[in-house]
């Protein structure tokens, strides 16, 4: 990720694999929430437009730390209906979480589908606020993936009991189902690997002078 985001306008890489996996599940349910956390609100317009398309409200839910990290927020608000800013620090719209949004929003109408997609913590919460009213949610988890097709097993996760490789069964999986406890353990099992390539990847930046973007 940090290689990529080296890389300046003109600049090319030389292959692209996708997409990959399972597309996510559209159909006209009637009220569909969007939300998105941090980085995650990077998929949420997709999913908000496709949902438009067949014939559902969308309401969206983005919220990130704080005002300066929230991307998207044009995108989102032209697709849906409705939309709902959060911010952990206040600095803008509601101060707390999505999942404090989503609480209210369910006590007071009724939502058909509602998709999560952010880091692992806010995706096992926000998911947790639609149980008592058993809605079925989707949330995309995001695994450490090396090959992205279903043979290498680092992007193994269980749901409903069962092993699953998100890169090729998901990335969408319903969030009731899902072990994110188990997740989260496996998100950390290369920190220590990822530690050294990181100063590897600083000291090669270093040597190739600022901002070069080809790396071998
Ligand atoms: S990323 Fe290798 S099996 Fe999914």
């Amino acid at each position: 990720t940090q290689e990529l985001a080296t890389l300046r306008a003109g600049d090319s890489i030389t292959d692209v694999a996708g997409p990959l996996g399972k597309p996510s599940e559209i159909a006209n349910y009637g009220t569909c929430c969007v939300i998105g956390g941090g980085v995650g609100i990077a998929s949420t317009p997709l999913i908000a437009k496709e949902l438009k398309s067949a014939g559902n409200r969308v309401i969206g839910i983005i919220g990130a730390r704080s005002a300066d990290l929230l991307i998207l927020e044009d995108e989102m608000r032209e697709i849906c209906g409705e939309l709902y800013i959060t911010t952990d620090d206040g600095s803008k719209g509601v101060h707390g979480f999505a999942s404090d949004v989503l609480k209210k929003l369910l006590e007071e109408r009724t939502i058909d589908r509602v998709w999560i997609i952010g880091p692992a913590i806010m995706m096992k919460v926000t998911s947790g606020v639609t149980v008592p009213y058993g809605v079925k949610t989707y949330v995309s988890l995001n695994p450490i993936m090396v090959d992205g097709t279903g043979m290498c097993g680092s992007c193994r996760v269980t749901v409903g009991g069962e092993t699953k490789f998100a890169c090729v069964d998901g990335p969408e999986f319903d969030a009731h189902q899902v072990d994110f406890v188990e997740l989260m353990q496996r998100q950390r099992i290369y920190t220590e690997q990822e530690k050294v390539s990181l100063e590897r990847f600083a000291e090669h930046q270093c040597r190739c002078g600022e901002g070069g973007g080809r790396h071998e």
